[in-house]
């Protein structure tokens, strides 16, 4: 059976996770937020003391991960253990973004992703699902919004939580790492030709999600 796949790029704080969660659950499909598995050998370059200079290209293949969906919800397993909780702190964040321009992470996690497709009917999100994962897929979405209004954002979500960083910090941290996404020599974040941009700058989050889910709806008639 052919399957429906989804592919939502676009940079760090756009909200394609939450708006692809919501998305997904209305209408049934899975949601793979790839992000994570660039989060979890992250978080293992870290654990390792491989983050630097690609150094985790030699440990590639002690890894292993994999993502399980539970009632439709993902949960992240590197090695075997559920690292789901452990994977969303800023330093986490600058570890993903350091081992995704490592070229042998990238081909371990294609495969990977390109299964997933294949078995489900995903909404998948990341950075070059339309370009080069999922470059058939049957709707390709760019959703972005303004560095300040990310980091806005982020802020106003952590900004009861012990140690959250100043709005400053977060705007800069955002702006590096757009800085690393796009300009890295490997699958480099970009629109991809057919993808539909769409800047949620000035959108609600209700808003954006109904915009999408009336687009995918539109497709699947
Ligand atoms: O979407 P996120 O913030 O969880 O992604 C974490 C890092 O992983 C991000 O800096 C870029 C990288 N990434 C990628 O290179 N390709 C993807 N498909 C998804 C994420």
């Amino acid at each position: 059976m052919k399957t429906i796949n989804i592919a939502i790029d676009g940079p760090g704080g756009a909200g394609k996770s939450s708006i692809s969660r919501t998305v997904a659950r209305e209408l049934g499909f899975i949601h793979a937020d790839t992000g994570a598995l660039y989060r979890a050998i992250g978080l293992y370059a870290i654990r390792s003391n491989c983050l630097e200079n690609g150094a985790v290209a030699q440990e590639i293949d002690n890894i292993h991960v994999e993502l399980k969906f539970i009632g439709g919800v993902q949960r992240v397993l590197l090695n075997g253990e559920d690292v789901t909780d452990y994977i969303r702190s800023p330093e986490v964040s600058m570890a993903a973004s350091k081992v995704s321009a490592v070229p042998e992470v990238r081909a371990l996690l294609l495969d990977l992703q390109k299964k997933i497709a294949a078995e489900n009917n995903v909404i998948m999100d990341g950075r070059d699902i339309g370009a080069v994962v999922l470059p058939d897929a049957d709707l390709k979405i760019y959703l972005t919004a303004s560095a300040q209004e990310r980091a806005s954002r982020r802020y106003l979500e952590l900004r009861e939580k012990p140690d959250c960083p100043s709005y400053e910090q977060i705007l800069a941290d955002i702006e590096a790492r757009d800085y690393a996404d796009m300009h890295r020599e490997i699958a480099p974040l970009q629109q991809a030709k057919d993808a539909v941009l769409l800047d949620t700058t000035n959108m609600g989050f209700n808003e954006v999600v109904e915009h999408i889910t009336g687009m995918i709806q539109k497709i699947m008639n």
